[in-house]
């Protein structure tokens, strides 16, 4: 493939820095668009001219869940609106009981810090974490067969590998997690925006994601999928006002439960960053997943061959099939190389070991070129 099949220099257009830069750090933070810059003017013009406007404000929020359930193929009242993966991920472990037979996290060592923590914060309730293990920037299906047993009450699986871009198979990891009674938790916040994402077929019990990376938003708003019938077995203690059946019924002294994945809300929804996701992820749905799918793995792979052509070592496999668009190269010091390229107006990741080139639908084949013909070049001067 070497062209997308949509109109890739109008999406171009509509992403300033681009003049300017070459952004490759999707799977750190987004870049703005004129779609988001727009949605978080259309907050603030509102708080300036009407002060207040509580009921529209909420209506956006509202609007931004229902797009995050379109986005992956569900419904609004199976969406919480979380203010982070990290929140959303510690209200569902606080809703679980610890206490029972079933105590065991079997947790992929692949989770990023925010959830791999909040199971960890469970084993003072009597939870105990076992760790399947990331091998050379992947992580092996058969790992987990050989830890969930009987007494998992959950599995969590990031769907794709902060470091490497390994993507995992969710479908997998949900027979073996099933098969032994146990609830499947998946962070896709590494792939959803690349990648067309089917939450209810998934075989996922919970799908979590924040908004800044491939959904092209901000931070400070995380969105969390609860398969339908699951939420009510929850009895979250992180809570607050909008979990209630009535958050405007006002009565400290009652603890009831909204309807569906709402109990998982908490307090005052993240009200301008709902403006911005909803323009952010109504923007990909309308390029169309699918298309952004096939592009991105196209530039992933560009990413991946470019760097071993010019004798870099990639970390994780190199099989598109298995990687999300982000491509991490291992080099001395990540962080100087990250510097240096930022001085010629590329922007890349650096995590740890590797710095990490993500590509997304608005980048070029040329893009990823004269990434990596930099890229070789600041790790030939900072070594
Ligand atoms: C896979 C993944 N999950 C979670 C996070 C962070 O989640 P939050 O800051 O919303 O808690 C990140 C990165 O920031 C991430 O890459």
């Amino acid at each position: 493939m070497t062209h997308a099949t949509y109109d890739l220099d109008a999406v171009r257009r509509r992403i300033p820095i681009l003049r300017t830069h070459i952004p490759m750090n999707n799977c750190s933070q987004a870049p703005q668009s004129e779609a988001t810059r727009a949605a978080a003017d259309a907050y603030l013009a509102s708080w300036d001219q009407a002060g207040m406007d509580w009921d529209s404000w909420i209506g956006e929020t509202e609007a931004a869940r229902a797009e995050f359930a379109a986005f992956v193929g569900a419904e609004a009242d199976d969406v919480a609106v979380a203010t982070s993966v990290s929140q959303a991920t510690a209200s569902v472990a606080s809703g679980m009981d610890w206490t029972g037979s079933r105590r065991r996290v079997v947790a992929s060592g692949g989770e990023f810090p925010a959830v791999g923590h909040v199971w960890l914060a469970q084993e003072r309730f009597g939870a105990e974490v076992a760790w399947v293990p990331v091998r050379d920037g992947a992580i092996l299906v058969e790992d987990y067969a050989s830890l969930v047993d009987e007494q998992t009450a959950v599995v969590s699986a990031c769907r794709g590998y902060y470091q490497s871009g390994f993507k995992q198979d969710i479908a997998a990891i949900a027979q073996i997690a099933h098969a032994k009674g146990a609830l499947l938790y998946v962070d896709a916040y590494q792939t959803l925006g690349s990648e067309p994402f089917d939450a209810p077929s998934s075989g996922a019990d919970f799908v979590a994601s924040g908004n800044l990376k491939f959904l092209m938003g901000i931070p400070g708003i995380a969105f969390l999928w609860v398969r339908p019938g699951l939420a009510k077995r929850l009895r979250p203690a992180i809570t607050g006002w909008f979990g209630r059946e009535d958050p405007y019924a006002f009565d400290a002294t009652r603890l009831d439960w909204g309807s569906g994945a709402r109990r998982l809300d908490t307090g005052t929804p993240p009200i301008m960053e709902a403006y911005v996701a909803r323009a952010g992820m109504a923007w990909l749905r309308e390029v169309g997943l699918d298309a952004i799918g096939a592009w991105t793995s196209t530039l992933g792979q560009r990413c991946v061959e470019g760097a071993i052509e010019r004798g870099m070592r990639v970390l994780g496999p190199t099989d598109p099939a298995r990687r999300a668009p982000t491509c991490a190269i291992l080099c001395d010091d990540s962080h100087a190389v990250e510097a240096t390229l930022r001085r010629e107006n590329i922007i890349a990741s650096a995590r740890g070991p590797v710095i990490r080139l993500a590509p997304h639908f608005y980048n070029t084949l040329d893009d990823v070129d004269q990434a990596l013909d930099a890229l070789a070049a600041a790790m030939r001067k900072t070594t």
